[in-house]
């Protein structure tokens, strides 16, 4: 059997239209445009306006990405959404996506590992693809951080922004999409980026709300440190295992979190600055969206294209770090895909080869296949009442 890629063949991104910039929060914080740009690179943020939802950012990247990729919803085999910041802690947010998609019974599943969600769910999403469970898989990365945000607290409020992106991943027989991951965690940093209340531990409550628990808190130094540490080792790690190196990487498209970690990240491989993707600057730390985001971007400004190998590295609360090399290949070169074997337009209810809607046709199948299995079955019946 031919090996079986996980190939990006659609992305699509969506960001809230309200844009905070430094000069905004220097009316609300004691910070400056010149502080934030210098420590972060940050310039302005998309943030939510409220009723604008995760579920319903998450769902706008992924028609993009679906559209792009002419995949249709109910041709998925798997529904992963990344995020710290659903809707509710339950259901499900991915169950939300699922069903708003029209992605009938399709499965779905929420990944909650900080920012390196998007990276640990292309993981995942390959790791379907390669067994043969799934030929379609949608990977979204989307967060809504801002709801979290404690805009009084000039260590976090300059960081964090709301957004989505996602991709779809088709099985291929040429070897591209995820050539190589590096998945990992350390809780022992757990309380470096927190948000306390909200779970089971601290659940919601008058004392909870009047102690600031239901905002983000973060140790930034310690997290900085950490992030440094990992994060050029991890991405060394990715392009070694896919039996490449540092020259071979057309891209690097970091988590958007700051500045001068993702330098110090490309200087631990000598990565040269002009194959660094930095949108920081516009759209904030949007933690598990930013990859996506940065990712749609790049093909959008015409910095990446078919062919080329990229590499994304990213870390976050947990602490979490996740790394992957992933080349872009040719689309058209997919191999077919199996759950949609008979291409029909999504309004079309009928199964093109026997005029009937698709839920008969597998009926029909199933009676055919009986019908077949019947000879045989009596002949046994016939051999088992002579023998007595
Ligand atoms: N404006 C002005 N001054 C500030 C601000 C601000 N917004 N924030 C902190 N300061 C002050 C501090 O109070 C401190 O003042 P002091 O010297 O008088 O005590 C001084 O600036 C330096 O503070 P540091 O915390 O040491 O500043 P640092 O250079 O470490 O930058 C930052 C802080 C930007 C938060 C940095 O530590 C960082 O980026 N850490 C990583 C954070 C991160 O990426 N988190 C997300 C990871 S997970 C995810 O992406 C969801």
């Amino acid at each position: 059997m031919a090996k079986r890629y996980g190939n990006i063949v659609g992305w699509g991104k969506y960001v809230p239209e309200k844009v905070i910039t430094n000069a905004d929060l220097e009316k609300m914080v004691d910070t400056s445009d010149e502080w934030i740009v210098s420590r972060t690179g940050i310039r302005e943020r998309h943030i939510a306006s409220p009723g604008e939802n995760l579920s319903h950012m998450a769902i706008e990247a992924s028609k993009d990405a679906l559209e792009m990729a002419g995949v249709q919803a109910h041709d998925l085999g798997l529904i992963i959404v990344a995020t710290s910041s659903p809707d509710y802690l339950t259901p499900p947010v991915s169950s939300q996506v699922q069903h708003a998609l029209g992605a009938k019974d399709v499965g779905a599943l929420t990944l909650v590992v900080g920012c390196p969600g998007f990276v640990y769910g292309l993981a995942v999403a390959q790791q379907f693809i390669a067994s043969g469970g799934c030929d379609n898989v949608l990977v979204v990365g989307a967060e809504l951080i801002s709801r979290f945000t404690d805009w009084k607290d000039r260590g976090t409020c300059i960081l964090f922004a709301d957004g989505a992106g996602a991709v779809v991943m088709q099985v291929s027989e040429e070897p591209s999409g995820v050539l190589s991951y590096v998945l990992g965690s350390d809780g022992s940093g757990a309380d470096y980026l927190i948000l306390p209340a909200g779970g089971t531990a601290i659940p919601p409550s008058q004392e909870a709300l009047d102690q600031g628990l239901h905002y983000l808190r973060m140790d930034g130094n310690k997290v900085f440190r950490f992030a440094t540490r990992v994060l050029g080792k991890a991405l060394e790690q990715a392009i070694q295992q896919a039996g490449l190196s540092t020259e071979d990487i057309d891209l690097f498209i970091p988590h958007q979190a700051n500045a001068r970690i993702i330098e110090s990240a490309a200087r631990h491989v000598k990565l040269p600055q002009e194959k660094i993707f930095m949108n920081i600057d516009r759209y904030g730390n949007t933690s598990a969206a930013s990859i996506p985001i940065a990712l749609c971007e790049a093909f959008e400004q015409g910095r990446s294209k078919i062919g080329d190998t990229l590499a994304f590295v990213a870390f976050g609360a947990g602490l979490t770090w996740a790394s992957a090399v992933v080349k872009i290949g040719e689309h058209a070169k997919s191999i077919p895909v199996r759950r949609s074997w008979i291409a029909r337009p999504a309004w079309f209810p009928l199964d093109p080869l026997l005029g009937v809607t698709r839920a008969t046709s597998s009926n029909v199948i199933k009676i055919l296949f009986n019908l077949l299995k019947l000879p045989g079955y009596l002949l046994r019946k016939i051999i088992g009442f002579f023998r007595g």
